[in-house]
């Protein structure tokens, strides 16, 4: 499977397989399916529920671990039902948990709860699900720690903008390895995608078809003539387009047809003038995650 190298060496694969909401048999099913198609990539998070699908699945692989790119988040355990109104149990200092612990506790309480469910003694890479503003600097502290007794291969974080990503290289001699945004042509992100490239910070795009059915794509004349030169999909073009960025795309499906198709986005390239036509359709759309239940944005 082609790679890119993180800024500290290690391999990730150019495309993985998100799983969110995916759980239990139907993941594993779904999981054992992906690994015979070649995904070696998996995108999980603590508050999915699903990492122990993900473990079993790993255990029953254990000769080809080395191959397998896990990467998981801590998060703050958010009551996800009402998520505008209520804070999280870990990472906010109004929290009646953190009066009696400190971040460092939980990260390393976290990070061991996810190494138990995965059945595995490492992370390939553990990225903060949202820049935590009580205490990010710490959890990032934290991480670092689990980084260096080799816990973590790498490092990163989730839903990070230049602003959170020069506080840790302002107070941090080891910067994310990983940065893991939602960007489409709808929200391109530039600013940031230039700022992570120069930083050699691998981005990694989720939801990454998440406007596929979106009517400003689909009637767009750019995307038509697009679909119309590259003969493939709309969700192809999308898959080409993180690449011909070298953004790592995690699209989700259920359908073992979608997984095949996604994990084929590599048969043609996009060059680089059409890239930059379907950045002209930016209209930095929110995606709701992001923009509702993200702390710190
Ligand atoms: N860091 C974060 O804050 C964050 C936030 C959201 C998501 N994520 C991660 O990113 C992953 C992907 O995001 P996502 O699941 O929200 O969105 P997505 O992967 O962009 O889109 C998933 C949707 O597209 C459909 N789909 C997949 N392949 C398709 C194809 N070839 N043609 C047509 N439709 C297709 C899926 O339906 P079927 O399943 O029915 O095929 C599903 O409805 C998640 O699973 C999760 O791992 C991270």
């Amino acid at each position: 499977m082609d790679t890119y190298k993180l800024y500290n060496g290690v391999e990730m694969p150019i495309i993985g397989m998100g799983t969110w909401p995916l759980a239990g048999e139907n993941l594993e099913r779904l999981m054992k399916e992906a690994l015979s198609i070649g995904y070696r990539m998996f995108d999980t998070a603590d508050n999915y529920f699903n990492e122990d699908a993900i473990g079993n699945v790993l255990n029953k692989n254990s000769s080809i671990r080395n191959e397998i790119f896990i990467m998981t988040k801590i998060s703050d355990e958010k009551k996800m039902n009402f998520p505008w109104s209520s804070i999280g149990k870990y990472f906010y200092k109004t929290s009646p948990y953190m009066k009696a612990h400190s971040a460092k506790d939980v990260v390393n309480m976290l990070v061991n709860n996810s190494l138990r469910k995965l059945k595995t003694d490492y992370v390939d890479c553990l990225i903060i699900h949202w820049p935590y503003p009580d205490y990010f600097l710490d959890i990032w502290e934290a991480m670092i720690g689990l980084y260096k007794e080799g816990k973590l291969r790498s490092i990163g974080v989730s839903n990070c903008r230049e602003r959170h990503l020069e506080m840790l290289k302002q107070n941090f001699s080891v910067l994310p390895m990983v940065n893991q945004i939602c960007i489409s042509p709808l929200d391109t992100k530039r600013a940031l995608v230039e700022y992570c490239r120069k930083e050699n910070i691998q981005l990694v795009c989720y939801a990454p078809l998440m406007q596929i059915k979106n009517r400003l794509l689909v009637e767009s004349e750019i995307m038509k003539t697009l679909l119309h030169k590259y003969r493939v999909d709309l969700g192809h073009i999308l898959l080409m387009w993180n690449k011909a960025q070298g953004i790592v795309p995690i699209p989700k499906s259920a359908h073992v047809e979608r997984l095949k198709a996604n994990f084929n986005f590599n048969s043609v390239s996009m060059i680089s003038e059409d890239v930059e036509l379907l950045y002209s359709l930016n209209e930095d759309m929110q995606y709701l995650p992001e923009s509702i239940y993200c702390p710190g944005i």
